[in-house]
């Protein structure tokens, strides 16, 4: 049968994944898709990088533009990146009728409500596996295998670089910048790492998750987002001797009045399965009405993981390209014409649980002004510890779990904590899912 004809923009590391896996198995491939997947073009600016990587089998181009206005390309892959020209590429080549693969989750977090309508518009599918958890099927799930279910909440560690550096400061007890510049030596962080640590990436993968599980437009500007860069290694320890671990966790969640969209490190039970995943690996958690907890687990970079997410894409597009639009999986799950206007909460409505950890002067009624705020505030205490000073030192630490509130009240409280004479400085506050 005639080949489905790809242009590939971008044979960096996803994409030469992507021309690699494609050679070596392109007979099962081409089993399950019921016709060949051939890569007819290349675009890249690197030419002669290009050519050495596809051995010169396929014809190279510097002009990604030529290669979306070809009448011979059925499906364009866009694995550049950013916002700019790989947003005019993924709009020229829909308005060309072509279908779309893509890896950038910060295109479709930012602008995927209107990539999604040009698709609808033209009847053309934009597939986005590779987008979300690298190989992890976690978007083939929520579109597909969970259709039954009224989604509660999510809960994924979707960047492999913030939970390598915590899994490396909680075994090495080592500071964060210690271990970013180690993990950007052997090449596990990016040169500019922004993105990763600041918690931006995961907010554009758990954005993309949250419209996908609640049938919502996409609102990566909507998210709350906190990264790991202010984390220590005192308050990983702490933690644990509550039994606990700390993750950078996306977590988007149902409640009554809106949806939580929200990244932040996040303390974690340590007897939970997610709370052990190590290293680079992702894992995302669904909680969902009928099938109960599901958890996907996988790698969530690499060349060849990611390949095989953007080669699923792949082998769909081409079993439903002769298909009637109309009757293809939705975008973003849901219908267009049915999506819900469920407001993103602001993060004051969010409840969740907290760990504090403040510094006193270690001198009777010091606990009782403490705990007497929180009581005050109707806040619960779950657990506490208290530290004896150091040696020849007058400050004490005390840490403290509460039970869930509101995040307005916590922050009320701890203004009020804040303000007593006998606390040092500022309250560390991060929040705990049970995550049950
Ligand atoms: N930089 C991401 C990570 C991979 O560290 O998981 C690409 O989304």
């Amino acid at each position: 049968m005639k080949p489905i004809k790809v242009g590939l923009l971008g044979i960096g590391t996803v994409g030469s994944g992507v021309f690699t896996v494609l050679a070596r198995n392109a007979e099962e491939i081409s089993r399950r898709a019921g016709r060949p997947i051939t890569i007819a073009v290349v675009a890249d600016k690197a030419v002669e990088r290009a050519r050495e990587i596809t051995g010169g089998q396929v014809r190279i181009t510097d002009d990604a533009y030529s290669v979306v206005a070809d009448p011979e390309i059925d499906i364009v892959v866009e694995l550049i990146g950013g916002y700019t020209i790989a947003r005019e590429l993924v709009l020229a080549a829909i308005e060309n009728g072509k279908h779309v693969v893509t890896a950038n989750k910060a295109l479709l977090a930012t602008h995927g409500n209107s990539i999604f309508a040009a698709a609808q518009k033209k009847g053309v599918m934009v597939a986005f596996e590779a987008a979300v958890a690298g190989g992890v099927p976690i978007i083939k799930a929520l579109r597909e295998g969970l259709t039954a279910n009224r989604i509660e909440w999510i809960a994924g560690i979707i960047n492999g670089t913030t939970n390598y550096i915590l899994s490396e400061m909680r075994d090495k007890g080592l500071a964060f910048d210690e271990v970013l510049r180690a993990a950007q030596q052997l090449g596990y962080a990016e040169a500019d790492p922004t993105f990763d640590i600041e918690g931006v990436d995961a907010a554009h993968k758990i954005t993309l998750l949250s419209a996908l599980a609640f049938g919502i437009p996409v609102q990566f500007d909507k998210a709350y987002v906190e990264g790991i860069t202010k984390l220590t290694a005192e308050d990983i320890t702490y933690a644990e001797q509550f039994g606990y671990r700390i993750k950078l966790l996306g977590i988007t969640r149902r409640q009554a009045n809106g949806v939580e969209l929200r990244v932040h490190p996040t303390l974690v039970p340590e007897r939970r399965l997610i709370a052990n995943v190590e290293g680079v690996m992702n894992a995302v958690l669904v909680q969902a009405d009928a099938v109960g907890a599901t958890l996907y687990y996988g790698r969530g970079a690499g060349s060849e993981p990611t390949a095989s997410a953007v080669i699923a894409d792949l082998v769909d597009v081409t079993r439903l390209h002769t298909a009637d639009p109309e009757h293809r999986v939705p975008h973003l799950a849901f219908r267009p014409d049915r999506m819900a206007d469920l407001p993103i909460l602001p993060m004051e409505e969010v409840v969740t649980s907290y760990y504090l950890r403040l510094r006193v002067e270690d001198k009777p009624g010091v606990l009782a002004d403490v705990t007497r705020i929180l009581a005050d505030d109707e806040i619960s205490i779950d657990a506490m510890l208290q530290k004896e000073p150091a040696e020849g030192e007058d400050q004490a630490d005390i840490i403290m779990l509460t039970h869930r509130c509101l995040e307005k009240r916590i922050n009320a409280a701890i203004a009020r904590i804040e303000s007593l004479a006998a606390v040092r400085g500022d309250v560390v506050r991060l929040r705990l899912e049970q995550l049950q």
